[in-house]
């Protein structure tokens, strides 16, 4: 789990709708401790601007768009355009995320861990100089 990932979650569409899918440990390589989800940002919304420590997620743009910056502490960036329910983005611990919400998104998160702020690197300072 130290590289990102995008996923192709398994899907059942038919004339009712698409439903999607996922199990821990078999789609997602971690039991999943906590579910999130972000709704009503304003359009053009940023968030993120953080790393976590130990923590990994799984993040799905459920409706809209969300622009997905991930850097790591040698400055190697890789950038994902989440536009699709079918898709998920591992964050692994230790990546820099900063997220821009477009055309109405709605974004699920599935955490690794239950939520501590201390897991959190919100300076990016602190992070750079955190190798
Ligand atoms: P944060 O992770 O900083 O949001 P984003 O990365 O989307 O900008 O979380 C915002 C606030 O919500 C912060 O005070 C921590 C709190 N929070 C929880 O209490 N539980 C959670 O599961 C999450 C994800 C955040």
């Amino acid at each position: 789990m130290k590289k990102p990932e995008l996923y192709e979650f398994k899907t059942i569409e038919d004339n009712r709708g698409d439903l999607h899918f996922l199990e821990e440990l078999k789609d997602v390589p971690f039991e999943l401790k906590r579910i999130y989800w972000i709704t009503n940002t304003p359009e053009q919304q940023v968030r993120g601007g953080h790393a976590h420590k130990t923590g990994a997620q799984v993040i799905i743009c459920q409706q809209g768009c969300i622009e997905v910056v991930l850097e790591d502490q040698k400055g190697q960036v890789l950038s994902y355009t989440l536009d699709s329910p079918h898709k998920g983005l591992l964050i692994p611990p230790m990546w820099w995320g900063k997220m821009l919400f477009k055309d109405r998104a709605l974004l699920l998160g599935l955490a690794s861990d239950e939520f501590t702020e201390s897991d959190y690197i919100r300076d990016k300072k602190e992070y750079l100089g955190a190798v």
